[in-house]
């Protein structure tokens, strides 16, 4: 079948956080773009919104609102995850979607086209795209193993609110100002203030004592690299940033890596850039790669209590390469392959 001129995209969540990012990461795409319509809840229907020169309607999301679509792109709720991905793939499109409703299903690709792409050639009309901490993670640990196979994983994550959505950026400015007018804000959004605060818990605890982010960071990063015995414990963390997601890796493999290999190795793969110059104080940080497109890798060097093992900071945004950007290249991916 020949590839068509132009796709028509749908997004589910336009008026969120990860939403109004994919509509400015598309506008600095040549994305070859249809149509595009934007969906939320019945709160935000008859809304306008600006994007790529449009002004455009948002619709309430329903069952006839997937119909034409090529790429629907959901990022809402898991419920709206969970009803619609499965009607917009019966009706003929894509689902792209940024839950963790259906990241694990073995019929389901869950792609970072940088590591799996080959993934999505099996595709039934759903894709999944990482949760925003394991996309990161899984592009280091495929440049590295490269070098050695992969023995053990640890990673600690310092994650930024706007993983939670618009309502946690918005619980931080608000609890950040009173702080200084010497008022308190009740958290709302997390079980305890965020501002001047770290909490070890994003998302809920499960029985094994860990969080249901950090499994999601076990089990999605065993999937995407075809590694499905790999050891792998995390502990993620919030933190009180706006945008981008660190993390301390220590990786153990079979044998030892040279920290200059790593740094080359990293530097060579795809959508990494290697920030590392401690001469110069030089390092990956949210502040400076909040909207941009990298995933940034620095501090590498050889874990002092592991001699086959190596440390080293990745930081990136959480909402374009954690998120919206990931999706875009998945839907980039196919259309070159073919497979839409
Ligand atoms: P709305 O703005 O109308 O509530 P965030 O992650 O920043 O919290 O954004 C969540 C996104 O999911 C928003 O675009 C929100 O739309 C959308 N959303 C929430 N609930 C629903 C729903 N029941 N149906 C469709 N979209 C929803």
């Amino acid at each position: 079948m020949g590839k068509k001129q132009q796709y028509n995209i749908t997004v589910i969540g336009a008026t969120g956080a990860v939403g109004q990012e994919f509509l400015r990461v598309l506008e600095g795409r040549a994305f070859p773009l249809g149509d595009l319509r934007l969906l939320a809840s019945a709160r935000s229907a008859g809304r306008t919104l600006r994007a790529l020169e449009r002004d455009l309607m948002v619709e309430e999301t329903t069952e006839a609102s997937m119909a034409g679509a090529d790429f629907v792109f959901i990022s809402a709720t898991s419920e709206i995850s969970r009803q619609y991905a499965p009607i917009a793939a019966r009706a003929g499109a894509i689902a792209i979607d940024d839950s963790s409703v259906w990241r694990m299903d073995p019929a389901v690709p869950l792609v970072v086209p940088e590591v799996n792409a080959d993934d999505l050639a099996a595709h039934q009309g759903i894709v999944a795209i990482p949760n925003c901490s394991t996309t990161p993670l899984v592009m280091a640990l495929d440049a590295l193993r490269a070098l050695s196979p992969l023995r053990r994983v640890v990673v600690d994550t310092y994650q930024a609110v706007s993983g939670t959505g618009a309502a946690a950026v918005q619980e931080l400015q608000e609890q950040t100002r009173a702080h200084f007018e010497g008022r308190t804000v009740a958290p709302a959004v997390y079980p305890h203030p965020i501002a001047f605060n770290v909490l070890p818990q994003v998302d809920s605890f499960l029985e094994n004592g860990y969080t249901k982010e950090e499994w999601k960071m076990v089990q999605e990063s065993r999937k995407i690299l075809h590694l499905p015995d790999l050891a792998l414990s995390a502990t993620c963390v919030r933190v009180p940033v706006m945008i981008c997601h660190s993390e301390a890796v220590h990786v153990e493999f079979a044998g030892p890596v040279d920290p200059g290999a790593a740094r080359k190795a990293l530097a060579a793969a795809p959508g990494i850039v290697v920030q590392d110059d401690v001469a110069h104080n030089e390092y990956p940080q949210p502040l400076t790669a909040a909207g941009t497109d990298p995933v940034y890798v620095g501090r590498i060097r050889t874990d002092a209590s592991n001699p086959n093992g190596l440390a080293f900071w990745v930081v990136s945004d959480n909402l374009r390469k954690g998120a919206a950007l990931n999706a875009i290249q998945i839907a980039e991916t196919m259309i070159a392959r073919n497979i839409v």
